[in-house]
């Protein structure tokens, strides 16, 4: 995740810029910068690599600067490298800007700043920002902020400075986050509170929409159509360690909560809201796509369940037949491969050593390899011979959550393409689907929202129900069997319980044997074509005096007569619905863990990357 710093005082900004950027440092980023509004003139440096690159950059001479901006970059739109490093510029000099966050109409906006005599020194969707604000720079910063912002789409939050008012910052909010610190004679503005916190504890948090604009002596705000706006300073009572963690009590709980921003990221300048997918820049052309005569898909753990969530998905819409195995298993099978099979390599890190030595072993078999990450120049990225990301931000808790919904989400996208490339799939019904996966950040939040807002209600009453138990056995089918296994993986990754997780229908083939007088049973029941077949083995469960546990859709009224406890998560299609009936499932295995006292963002004997053979 991105992060910004920006300081306008009466001390020296460049150690508070670079304090804060050590402050944000917990998010992850690749590449780092800073802008320092000299007496001649604004002075940039930007580093690839990480903060102490930044600072040898900077050098150790003190900058006399009072006004300053910083930023951590995690790169989505452009590799990470020095060039595409923030702060951008305009084709002056004069005005620098940092930006967290998509600008999903970037391409449009840079051809036509191109047509309009602009010339651009990145990649990034960012920089168009810098040469809006240009363009408008004879209004005055904060006019040309606003009018920039009307010119954008996308989920985002900037701020800008400019030779011509060296002594202001203007920072603006849509969708992402961006907050004021207030001083005594100075002020920050950041995309998180631990930037300051060591400064300041009073804060105003900007609203979607606001446009503010800080000096040494205050700030002053407005809606981007420039009417004046009321905010209100509070005090932040966090520690340091909370402020990190957003107030949620671990990274694992945050990351949880951050699924609709991970999943909207993942989705943006990809998938119109009329349901339209654009996945050009993955390197595949359609006419790859119609070439294929088959899918292999190699991961490991949770990246291997969002693969055979997506599997269900690429032979039903796409009729392509699809291959799954575990990356340590498919590397030592000689697996047959051919140049029409394309591999995709799935793995949230792109540095898992199995799944890298499954992407090269294919590649020399002479398959295609597409890499599916969340991190920019990762192994896998440069070991594939294309590459879809995942944009669900760095990920601290080992246990998977974002990433794994980012997966999923990239994969039907990946669905939508392949079956629009090879017209298997009527128009209407493909652009339908679309527009549902489209809504999936909105229901995953509606989902999230309705738990209470530190997370503590609805599945924790099921958690303190069942904490106790010493086995859980999942049950699913089809999408809904790839989800059990991954809500039976995070049960028994963080809180030490064994479980098993079954496709339903094999239950009556042995690990019926195991269900007694009130075992718990977690059941993925969500609306879709197999739900009758799911209520039979539920009443089999049933009839061995076990509780069920249901996921279930709104709206089901069968469902509640049929189980002991239900997770209701919203209604949608059934391929959206795993990544809605995940989510219950992380809650459960988390609030379980919590009861019994366990360091879910560190639990025994797990590493977040798995680089050992
Ligand atoms: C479980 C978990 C692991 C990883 C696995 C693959 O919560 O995080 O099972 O999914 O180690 O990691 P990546 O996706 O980085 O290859």
């Amino acid at each position: 995740m991105c992060g910004i710093v920006g300081y306008a005082g009466r001390r020296p900004g460049k150690p508070i810029i670079l304090q804060g950027l050590r402050r944000l440092e917990y998010r992850g980023y690749d590449s780092a910068g800073l802008v320092l509004m000299e007496d001649g003139g604004p002075a940039t440096v930007r580093a690839l690599g990480n903060l102490d690159r930044l600072v040898a950059a900077a050098g150790d001479d003190p900058s006399p600067a009072r006004v300053g901006l910083g930023h951590t970059r995690w790169a989505t739109h452009g590799r990470p490298s020095e060039d595409n490093a923030h702060p951008h510029h305009d084709c002056t000099g004069r005005v620098s800007i940092v930006l967290n966050g998509i600008i999903e109409n970037y391409k449009d906006l840079r051809t036509e700043l191109v047509d309009a005599g602009h010339s651009f020194t990145s990649e990034t969707d960012a920089e168009v920002v810098a040469h809006l604000i240009e363009e408008r720079a004879a209004d005055g910063l904060p006019a040309a902020v606003r009018a920039t912002v009307h010119r954008l789409e996308g989920h985002f939050a900037f701020c800008a400075v400019s030779a011509d008012e060296p002594d202001i910052i203007v920072g603006t909010r849509h969708e992402a986050p961006l907050v004021v610190g207030v001083g005594e004679g100075e002020m920050f503005i950041a995309s998180a509170i631990p930037a300051f916190l060591s400064e300041t504890r009073r804060i105003v948090v900007l609203d979607d929409g606001d446009v503010v604009t800080v000096d040494a002596a205050g700030a002053s705000f407005s809606d981007i159509d420039g009417n004046a706006l009321e905010r209100e300073v509070s005090e932040v009572t966090w520690d340091a360690d909370a402020a990190e963690k957003g107030g949620y009590e671990t990274f694992m709980l945050k990351e949880i909560y951050e699924q609709p921003q991970a999943l909207a990221d993942t989705l943006a300048g990809r998938l119109t809201r009329a349901g339209e997918v654009d996945l050009s820049e993955m390197g595949l052309g359609d006419d790859e796509l119609r070439r294929l005569r088959r899918v292999f898909i190699v991961a490991c753990g949770t990246s291997y369940h969002a693969g055979l969530i997506a599997s269900y998905a690429i032979e039903e819409l796409a009729r392509v037949p699809v291959q799954i195995d575990v990356a340590s298993e498919f590397r030592y099978r000689a697996p047959v491969l051919d140049a029409e099979t394309l591999v995709i390599g799935i793995s949230q890190s792109g540095e898992t050593a199995d799944t890298l030595a499954a992407i090269r072993l294919a590649r020399e078999a002479g398959s295609p390899v597409l890499a599916l990450t969340n991190i920019m120049g990762s192994q896998a990225t440069r070991e594939a011979d294309a590459v879809l990301y995942t944009r669900a931000g760095l990920e601290i808790g080992v246990a998977a959550t974002k990433t794994h919904v980012a997966q999923v989400a990239a994969l039907l996208l990946f669905t939508l393409a392949l079956a629009h490339a090879r017209g298997t799939l009527a128009d209407d019904e493909r652009l339908r689907i679309g527009r549902e996966l489209h809504d999936v950040p909105r229901l995953v939040q509606r989902l999230l929202d309705a738990q209470g807002d530190d997370g503590h209600d609805g599945v924790r009453r099921v958690a303190e129900r069942y904490h106790d138990e010493r086995f859980f056995l999942y049950l699913g089918r089809n999408m809904g069997f790839g989800v059990c296994l991954e809500g039976a993986l995070k049960l028994k990754e963080i809180s030490y319980i064994p479980t098993e997780a079954y496709a339903a229908g094999e239950m009556k083939h042995g690990p019926i044997a195991l269900l007694d007088e009130g075992s718990p049973v977690v059941v993925v029941a969500t609306d879709s074509p197999v739900f009758p077949k799911l209520v039979s083995n539920i009443e089999e469960v049933r009839a061995r005096g076990a509780d069920v546990i249901a996921v279930a859709s709104e709206g089901n009224t069968e469902i509640a007569e049929l189980s002991e406890d239900v997770l209701w998560v919203p209604a949608s299609d059934p391929r959206v619905a795993s990544m809605l009936a995940v989510v219950p499932l992380q809650l459960l295995a988390y609030h379980i863990a919590r009861i019994k006292g366990f360091n879910v963002d560190q639990p025994r004997n797990l590493a977040k990357t798995v680089t050992v053979e």
